[in-house]
């Protein structure tokens, strides 16, 4: 039933695509319906993966890849999200790629999020933990400061786990969920270790909301930035 939704969202994503452009590639289980639909309509575009996983899955169906280095802007960015808010507020980084999919994020003039419609929630953090992205050697202290403010951390895999850039992810409930995830994002940016937090702030324009039934219901970004 998920995976109908998630089809539908990554189906209508890939019928925004214009012939020519360039794209960001997100990552996850709803992306790769995505990538598949976009294949089948055999466009001249080339893209931006967000991850080794996605970058593979562009060479397996003939999709064009960018290097991110070699891109000033990018036309449209595609990618998922763990939760959302109804000010497409997101969190992200379930599948760990966090860290690209900002930077990749920042460069699209357009950034277009595919979910299931039971992702959209009202506080986020509290059902779905918000990975943050640390530097192996700030593991320690930075779960001390983020118990001390009130999270839930847990670090993924016990530390094993590894995102394509060599860190760690730590994995933060926040009972009863964010107040304001602008300031959390920012507050969390400046803890020493922490490389970014899956929080994107006022950088989707519109989300694509599949249901189990193949509807899509499409939210567009408030005209009013979530951040001042
Ligand atoms: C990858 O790090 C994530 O940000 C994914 O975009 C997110 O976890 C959504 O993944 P699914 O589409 O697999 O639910």
């Amino acid at each position: 039933m998920t995976d109908d939704g998630k089809r539908a969202a990554g189906e209508a994503a890939a019928a925004l695509v214009e012939d020519g452009m360039r794209l960001g590639l997100g990552t996850g289980s709803t992306v790769a319906h995505f990538l598949s639909a976009l294949a089948a309509r055999d466009l001249d575009v080339a893209g931006v993966p967000t991850s080794e996983a996605t970058a593979d899955r562009c060479r397996e169906l003939g999709i064009g890849l960018l290097e991110v280095n070699a891109v000033e802007e990018l036309d449209l960015c595609v990618d998922g999200a763990d939760e959302l808010d109804d000010t497409l507020t997101l969190t992200k980084g379930g599948g760990g790629a966090l860290l690209r999919e900002k930077v990749v994020a920042t460069l699209a003039r357009r950034f277009v999020v595919i979910a299931t419609e039971d992702k959209l929630v009202p506080r986020l953090a509290e059902r779905f933990p918000l990975p943050i992205e640390v530097v192996p050697f700030a593991v320690a202290p930075v779960i001390r400061t983020l118990e001390r403010r009130g999270f839930a951390p847990v670090v993924r895999d016990g530390g094993a786990y590894r995102t394509d850039s060599g860190n760690v992810v730590v994995d933060a409930r926040y009972p009863g969920g964010l107040e304001d995830p602008a300031v959390t994002d920012v507050a969390l940016t400046l803890i020493p270790g922490v490389v970014t937090s899956g929080l994107f702030v006022d950088l989707a324009d519109a989300a694509l909301l599949g249901r189990a039934d193949g509807s899509v219901r499409r939210l567009d970004r408030p005209a009013e930035p979530v951040a001042s």
